[in-house]
């Protein structure tokens, strides 16, 4: 047994619960999603540039917001995410909205479709959940083409330490404690208490795991705000959140990186 894998199965519990709270929450609004389509953030849209054509993995993709984004945008996706009700979730809304992508249950960390993609993506709120970045670099690694692009944006570890409550170390603690939340990170689900554990991984961990897998990086950028109204935040312009606690102080809330296959 996988040194982790209780920590994961405590995770993917964790999802069950918080699809459901998510699915009716204003936070991810899937009415409007369901009349204009599109959920990426200009960070992933700018960053990424031109999808058409392209086959792109989209890895924790949840219940499919932008992995279906994506496809409306021509990429030829395939999105994966290990809990059964996001899957099941984002395959009704592929077929409800008439837009085709094909969407697997599978731990990320396990992965091995046997395909190599021109991109995979991933975004905010991912790589917290997985304790083995060197696993993780090597399932990037291994479903890219020769020459294909990875691109990540996703919350900066120097943001997940600012939290009071779950006081996060910088680095990677293996021993990470198992932390019981009442609701999740959107509105809604006061009723519900879930547990969960995470990982923070610095800045180097995340390129280290990348190079040693063969990935060559291409471009690194930190960002001054959130581009989510995350808790805690107030809007200090137009689709920007930053702490209300710290709205003087600035920090990286976001980082994105793209990088090549050699
Ligand atoms: C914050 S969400 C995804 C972020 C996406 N930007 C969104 O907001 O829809 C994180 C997702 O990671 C998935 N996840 C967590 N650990 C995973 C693992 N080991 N393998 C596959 N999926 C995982 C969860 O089920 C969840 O859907």
């Amino acid at each position: 047994m996988n040194k982790f894998s209780k920590n994961l199965e405590i995770n993917r519990q964790s999802w069950e619960d918080r699809t459901a709270v998510h699915l009716k929450s204003k936070f991810y609004d899937l009415e409007s999603f369901k009349k204009n389509t599109m959920s990426l953030k200009p960070f992933e849209l700018e960053g990424l540039g031109e999808v058409k054509e392209k086959s792109l993995l989209h890895l924790q993709c949840h219940f499919g917001q932008d992995s279906l984004s994506w496809a409306r945008k021509g990429a030829k996706v395939t999105a994966v995410d290990f809990s059964p009700s996001a899957i099941k979730a984002a395959k009704a809304l592929s077929e409800e909205l008439g837009i085709k992508a094909e969407f697997i249950e599978s731990n990320v960390l396990t992965l091995d479709l046997k395909q190599e993609f021109d991109v995979v993506f991933m975004s905010y709120g991912t790589l917290g959940w997985l304790p083995d970045l060197k696993k993780w670099g090597a399932v990037v690694a291994k479903h890219l083409k020769q020459g294909g692009t990875f691109f990540i944006s996703e919350f900066h570890p120097v943001l997940n330490i600012l939290d009071e409550k779950t006081q996060f170390g910088y680095f990677f603690d293996e021993n990470t404690p198992t932390i019981k939340e009442i609701g999740s990170y959107t509105d809604g689900g006061e009723d519900m208490t879930t547990e969960y554990c995470w990982w923070n991984h610095s800045l180097s961990e995340i390129f280290v795991a990348l190079e040693s897998n063969g990935l060559k990086l291409q471009s690194f950028a930190e960002f001054d705000y959130s581009p989510y109204k995350i808790k805690g935040t107030v809007e200090r312009r137009k689709g920007q959140y930053v702490l209300e606690n710290r709205t003087k102080q600035s920090l990286p809330y976001v980082f994105t990186l793209k990088a090549t296959k050699k």
